[in-house]
């Protein structure tokens, strides 16, 4: 076991796990943020996806050990309200259906316009690929990014 200190949110947090013990454990059983998602496990679908440094990682796959002094951002704290541009996008487009997949959509969305604030449409498929959404939500994900992408 070892005691790390992690930044999320803003806030600095003190956890006392095993090293290898992924950041979505920690994220959501031991932080208490449950808005980030479990859905393989292995990488494959984006469901778990957070920002470390305002880049897109998987949570589930990512060590807690290897987080060291770099800021963890959730979907609790991409924005104050949840008005963040995708946000109020994705609530005018009415994209989520189950739901379950969309804070990883989100945050992945997130990370593109980080880097690159007008993608285009091929960009967006190519950012978004990787993440899964079974209910078939693609085409109103696709749709809301290109609205803040255009903005
Ligand atoms: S739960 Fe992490 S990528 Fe699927
Ligand atoms: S909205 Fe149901 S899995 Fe994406």
């Amino acid at each position: 076991m070892a005691n790390y200190s992690i930044q999320v949110n803003g806030k600095t947090h003190e956890v006392d796990v095993m090293d290898d013990m992924p950041l979505l454990w920690v994220l959501r059983d031991l932080i208490g943020l449950t808005g980030t998602k479990f859905g393989c496990g292995k990488a494959l679908c984006g469901a778990c996806t957070v920002h470390l440094n305002g880049n897109a990682i998987r949570s589930c796959s990512y060590p807690v050990s290897a987080v060291k002094d770099g800021k963890i951002t959730t979907i609790e704290g991409l924005s104050e309200k949840g008005d963040h541009p995708l946000q109020k996008a994705w609530e005018k487009h009415i994209v989520p259906q189950c739901g379950y997949c969309q804070t990883g959509q989100i945050m992945n969305a997130a990370s593109l316009l980080n880097r690159n604030p007008t993608p285009t449409e091929a960009e967006i498929e190519q950012a978004m690929e990787g993440n899964l959404c079974r209910c078939g939500t693609y085409n109103r994900i696709r749709a809301a990014i290109l609205e803040v992408a255009s903005k």
